[in-house]
């Protein structure tokens, strides 16, 4: 299967303030100028927060550590965990279909979400609440046959107790997850033969599926709202653990800045200055970023590829409500946005520029002409 950028992408992503948080306390766990560590954790959040890696998501992660987005693309697009199409919003159910798990009826399984929920892998149901896929050996093996779902395992399946499963799924249930035929854990079918004191005391279940079971959430997306999402490494004055009291907590954009960003950024300048010097000088108001424009200079900045109504909103509470505004942008003011509204290399990306000077002109824009005028866009 190829991996690679799913030809459908949506406009944005961001992490919930709770992620948000999660993330920049993972962050903290790695040295000065070494934040790129973290991209492996902040991407299963992205993935868990909204069931796949989107383009937006990936170049999200990638701002926040400083990193090239082709970098973050080729950590994601390398490991199988990491979902490049969208999944089903209630379950992607991910058969084992190595050795083990073959010679116990992994064909059975496959079977049963074929019929189920679509023809082929990597294909949403109808209802678009499940999706399905083979992959290696998940570590199971004495559980054989199994299927990962989310984070939890469902082990010792059945093709029907498989359909049951999704049929729960299906109802909103979230099923046990664990051996599904009576084991308490990988103990012989017949019951224990040794270490039989430890028998007594256990939780009702075994270990992972006891926490899952706890929390009640083993299929929901992460959302933030969960209990504790903490760093204790962190204390309350965002101090981290082991470093000197009062020292800073590293940046989430080491200085100086990896070789290939700085290569970007100075291609990006070149750009931006080769525009200036070519562009007319025009009657349009030099930007000043913290000015409030009358509501007579209030323009429909949505119209611009990459704005949103949340970026959108950003740009008027920093006083930038009109093409003419933007037209006029200077490199400096440029950096000055990126840094206000955290979108960095957005604003050169979509070439907002171009976009703005003609739409001040009162001419349509590819984008502007695709989407009609009136229609939002989300960001
Ligand atoms: S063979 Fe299926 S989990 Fe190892």
């Amino acid at each position: 299967m190829l991996r690679r950028l799913y030809h459908q992408q949506p406009e944005c992503f961001e992490f919930t303030p709770a992620n948000l948080e999660w993330a920049e306390g993972q962050v903290t766990k790695y040295p000065e100028g070494r934040q790129a560590s973290a991209v492996i954790p902040l991407l299963w959040r992205a993935q868990e927060q909204e069931g796949w890696l989107s383009k937006p998501a990936l170049e999200y992660v990638a701002d926040m550590l400083d990193m090239a987005y082709i970098r973050v693309l080729e950590v994601a697009s390398f490991y199988f965990m990491f979902q490049m199409q969208p999944v089903g919003s209630v379950a992607h159910i991910q058969i084992c279909g190595t050795l083990s798990c073959m010679i116990c009826g992994a064909e059975d399984l496959i079977a049963v979400c074929k019929e189920k929920i679509s023809a082929s892998p990597h294909t949403l149901s109808d209802d678009g609440k499940f999706s399905w896929e083979e992959v290696e050996c998940l570590g199971a093996c004495t559980n054989a046959p199994m299927v990962q779902v989310g984070k939890d395992y469902y082990e010792d399946l059945s093709a029907s107790n498989l359909a049951e499963l999704l049929d729960e799924l299906a109802a909103g249930k979230v099923p046990t997850p664990g051996p599904q035929n009576g084991r308490y854990a990988s103990e012989p079918l017949s019951g224990l033969t040794s270490l039989k004191e430890y028998d007594s005391g256990r939780t009702k279940f075994n270990a992972s599926v006891q926490m899952a079971t706890d929390v009640g959430d083993t299929i929901k997306r992460i959302d933030g709202s969960e209990v504790p999402m903490s760093t204790p490494w962190v204390d309350k004055d965002g101090i981290v653990a082991g470093r000197q009291t009062g020292a800073e907590p590293p940046a989430l954009s080491p200085n100086p800045r990896p070789a290939v960003k700085q290569a970007e950024d100075a291609k990006i300048k070149e750009k931006q200055e080769k525009r200036e010097a070519d562009a007319p000088s025009q009657e349009l108001a030099k930007t000043d970023l913290n000015a409030t424009s009358s509501s007579d200079d209030v323009d429909d900045l949505k119209q611009l590829k990459g704005v949103g109504p949340a970026l959108e909103k950003k740009l008027h509470d920093v006083g930038v409500t009109s093409f003419a505004q933007i037209a006029a942008w200077t490199a400096e003011d440029i950096a000055a946005m990126d840094d206000k509204l955290s979108f960095k290399g957005r604003i050169e990306r979509d070439d907002w520029l171009k976009q703005a000077r003609a739409l001040a002109e009162g001419q349509d824009t590819d984008f502007s002409k695709l989407t009609g005028k009136s229609e939002a866009h989300r960001d």
